[in-house]
């Protein structure tokens, strides 16, 4: 197995609160190990447009407070050609980069097994996403921030929710995954989510609004995760509007400010533990894996398990959000 000497690190699709935290990580853990950093500019797509600087410790300091991501991050449209990895491998090889750290989300993931598998190339994943829906790993990071951004904000919300007595669904990211707004929910105190995981198995408007809206309550806040399969908070109004208009209906989009913000210290403390292992997983010997955490213990996860599979939402949680919201 060839040795790795220098690694190149960069941040994929989109950003996370917390990837500064795992770039930190990266950086220091190789460098402790005796490894040489290139940091490598705008994700796949600095590969391609030879974006590649060498990274130092100094490099590092001061960002672990740091929402965003100091690599910059974007989607890159060549790198999803043969052509353009082509492109981006030559650059590579020219930087004198023997393996790659990639710390983004399921797209970002994707790339690299399909780079590794052209190229042989040497890649280690780190979950970063606010998403959390990446199979295998119980967590990821940025996560526990947007939760807490989510909570705060519907906090405020449900300040004019209940003096003017209204039905507010707000919505929040998640893409095609429910994490958010399920256990966003939970943590305000919401009265239901509208999650896309159910979206084919019952009607969730229509279950909230015979289970709970107005039994004890004169005012409700539902969470709606943004996605195709849900329709989005825009769509349930236009229900409620419609099916039942005795109730003041209202719409929050709380969009791309869940995005942003100083990582928690749960964030922090999960991109610094990943940052150290996606290093002592290469040194093992480890090749074109996940680096994530079960039952708080480091694991590493098949690009193909992380990728293909669903991961599963926990249907208790539906129940403690239902039990709870009487
Ligand atoms: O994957 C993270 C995420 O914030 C999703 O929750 C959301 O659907 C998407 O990215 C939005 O992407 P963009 O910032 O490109 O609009």
């Amino acid at each position: 197995m060839e040795e790795i000497k220098c690694i190149g690190i960069l941040t994929s699709g989109g950003d996370a609160p917390g990837m500064n935290a795992a770039i930190r990580a990266v950086t220091r853990a190789a460098i402790f190990n005796g490894l040489k950093v290139k940091g490598i500019y705008r994700g796949y797509k600095g590969l391609y447009t030879n974006e590649i600087e060498d990274f130092k410790t100094e490099n590092v300091s001061n960002i672990i407070q740091r929402g965003g991501t100091i690599l910059k991050t974007a989607r890159c449209k060549e790198f999803m050609t043969p052509e353009g990895r082509k492109v981006a491998y030559d650059n590579m090889v020219k930087a004198g980069i023997d393996a790659l750290i990639i710390i983004g989300g399921d797209g970002s993931l994707t790339g690299a097994r399909i780079f590794a598998q052209e190229y042989g190339v040497t890649c280690i994943g780190l979950p970063g996403t606010i998403d959390n829906d990446l199979y295998g790993t119980d967590t990821t990071i940025g996560y526990d921030t947007a939760l807490n951004t989510i909570m705060e904000c519907v906090d405020k919300i449900r300040d004019t929710a209940t003096s003017h007595e209204r039905l507010f669904f707000v919505e929040v990211m998640g893409r095609d995954a429910g994490f958010l707004a399920l256990n966003g929910a939970i943590a305000s105190g919401a009265e239901a989510a509208i999650i896309p995981e159910f979206s084919t198995e019952f009607d969730q408007l229509e279950d909230f609004i015979k289970n709970g809206f107005r039994k004890s309550k004169n005012s409700s806040i539902v969470l709606v995760a943004e996605s195709e399969l849900t329709g989005g908070a825009m769509h349930y109004a236009e229900r409620v509007k419609n099916e039942y208009p005795q109730y003041d209906v209202r719409v929050t989009i709380l969009g791309h400010l869940q995005r942003g913000g100083s990582p928690t210290a749960n964030d922090r403390i999960l991109a610094s533990r990943l940052g150290v292992a996606s290093i002592e997983a290469l040194m093992e010997g480890q090749r074109n894996v996940m680096v994530g955490v079960q039952n708080d213990k480091v694991v590493y996860v098949p690009f193909s398990k992380a990728i293909k599979n669903d991961k599963p939402i926990d249907r208790d949680l539906v129940g403690v959000l239902r039990e709870l919201s009487i």
